[in-house]
């Protein structure tokens, strides 16, 4: 199965209008793979901003959340409808940060999966274990509970590409090895490959994060189940647009 590959960047609390014109405008002027899927995440402040700003159709523009309603009295929230109102087609959600600063549950971020979905937003869906679990040895155990949250509600599994972040190597410089994330998807694909069938499990694109950046991004070239990178730094450096082409 041929899964084409994906780069998301995602720019957490970063950015002025200035600074995101730079990046958009990168890409908008570089030699992009044409092979590879390409979706950006401003802060909400600036979605409207950068959606006008994409001129290349293979970019698409993502939130970095989203509530679990459309609409109503939820004082500052993230609007699903709103976000495809402004243009954007993709919402991040589970990111760990979400889930360690913001206590977000496995439940409540499955209930906005599916919202979103429902509501016709694609999905980047964040899973991952942290330092602790790792140590323990239950990385696996981690990504399946995480995952098995929003099987029970979500039975498409066709807009949703899943970004594998290990905790500890978000930000740190310290990314997974090629090897240790090649093992770590693969058990994910053979979860879900139990709990979807194999070829919807063979469909479902699965991405590393974790400190992901121009140099490192080639070295997992021929890992098969590693089918793209969510980036949060270097999404920010012009090293993005390396990272978009490391499949060349
Ligand atoms: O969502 C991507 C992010 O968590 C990875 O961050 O800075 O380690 O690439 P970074």
């Amino acid at each position: 199965m041929a899964r084409k590959f994906f780069v998301g960047g995602n720019f957490k609390l970063n950015g002025t209008k200035d600074s995101i014109k730079e990046i958009v405008e990168r890409l908008n002027t570089a030699t992009l793979d044409p092979n590879t899927e390409v979706v950006i995440a401003p802060p909400a402040t600036y979605l409207d901003y950068t959606v006008s700003l994409v001129k290349t159709p293979q970019v698409e523009v993502s939130a970095q959340n989203a509530y679990v309603k459309g609409s109503g009295a939820y004082t500052g929230e993230i609007s699903v409808e709103q976000l495809k109102d402004v243009g954007a087609q993709w919402v991040l959600l589970g990111h760990s940060e979400r889930r360690t600063i913001f206590g977000e549950s496995d439940e409540f971020v499955a209930e906005k999966t599916k919202f979103a979905l429902d509501s016709g937003v694609k999905v980047i869906l964040a899973i991952g274990e942290t330092l602790e679990e790792r140590k323990s040895g239950i990385t696996d155990q981690v990504n399946e509970r995480q995952l098995s949250a929003v099987l029970k509600l979500v039975k498409d599994w066709s807009k949703i590409v899943i970004a594998y972040e290990p905790v500890w190597a978000i930000g740190t410089g310290l990314a997974a090895t090629p090897e240790d994330a090649q093992e770590t998807h693969a058990n994910i694909r053979k979860f879900l490959t139990k709990e979807l069938g194999q070829e919807v499990a063979d469909s479902i694109r699965i991405l590393y994060g974790g400190s992901a950046n121009g140099k490192n991004a080639p070295t997992f070239k021929d890992k098969a189940d590693v089918d793209g990178f969510l980036v949060g730094g270097a999404s920010l450096k012009p090293e993005f647009v390396d990272i978009i082409n490391s499949r060349q």
